[in-house]
């Protein structure tokens, strides 16, 4: 999955030329480039008739997408029926009234749960079992905002009015109650930075580097600190 590049939709400008949001967006643009985003993740699909006829996590993707859509052009009550019915019959519960970005991927899909004040980047992928839900502690903005380029794994937990930052991944079982930040792993109950990205500079000290073995006392205790 890593050495994936990120997906880029076939025959469409790159997001560097492309800056439209979702909302700038036809719908059906949209959409595509879910498919294709799908496309470049899933190891296990050879064509696009792959995504569209067998990818439950993109037809949870487009779902959401016409929800959306239909909630944010005045009809609130029709998406949340569609939205109901689309619980019962892919088992997965995205609230119409989420932000999400562009080129996402939802991967297997049952029982993902996406609360309604959520936003979600562009080039996002989640695997199953995920929640970005609220603590139950707080009205409003009372759900995860979520940067781009983020992954987070089967059954995480991510509560709260919480940022993770752009390019984390959230491990496979976590619990997240507070802010991650960019370029970073985190894992574990509660989760907590295991990998850091940050820095991909040269390394200026070498791994065999024993500060204890410098002749000069004044070197050696800048060295220390
Ligand atoms: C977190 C993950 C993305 C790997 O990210 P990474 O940045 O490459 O991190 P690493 O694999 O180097 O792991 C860093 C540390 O976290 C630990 N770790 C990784 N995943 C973990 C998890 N789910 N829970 C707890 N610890 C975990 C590793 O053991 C490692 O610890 P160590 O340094 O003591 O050996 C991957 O482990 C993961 O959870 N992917 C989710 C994929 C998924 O949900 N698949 C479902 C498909 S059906």
């Amino acid at each position: 999955m890593d050495a994936r590049p990120m997906p880029r939709p076939v025959g469409a400008a790159s997001s560097a030329e492309d800056t439209r949001t979702v909302d700038e967006m036809p719908l059906h643009e949209v959409m595509r480039e879910d498919a294709y985003a799908a496309l470049e993740r899933d190891p296990s699909a050879t064509s696009i008739w792959d995504i569209v006829l067998y990818s439950t996590g993109t037809h949870i993707v487009w779902t959401y997408r016409r929800h959306h859509w239909l909630y944010t052009h005045g009809m609130k009550g029709l998406a949340l029926l569609l939205a109901k019915r689309t619980r019962r019959k892919l088992g997965a519960d995205i609230f119409p009234s989420a932000q999400i970005g562009r080129r996402f991927s939802i991967d297997h899909g049952i029982g993902v749960v996406i609360g309604a004040t959520s936003i979600i980047g562009d080039d996002c992928l989640i695997y199953q079992g995920v929640t970005l839900g609220m603590t139950g502690k707080h009205g409003g903005k009372r759900h995860p905002t979520l940067g781009s380029n983020v992954m987070v794994g089967a059954g995480a937990i991510v509560l709260g009015n919480i940022t993770v930052g752009d390019d984390a991944k959230i491990a496979a079982g976590s619990v997240v109650v507070h802010d991650v930040p960019c370029n970073v792993t985190v894992a574990g109950v509660p989760a907590k930075v295991v990998r850091d990205r940050r820095f991909s500079g040269p390394r200026l000290v070498k791994d065999d580097f024993d500060p204890t073995k410098l002749d000069d006392e004044n070197v050696r205790w800048s060295c220390a600190l």
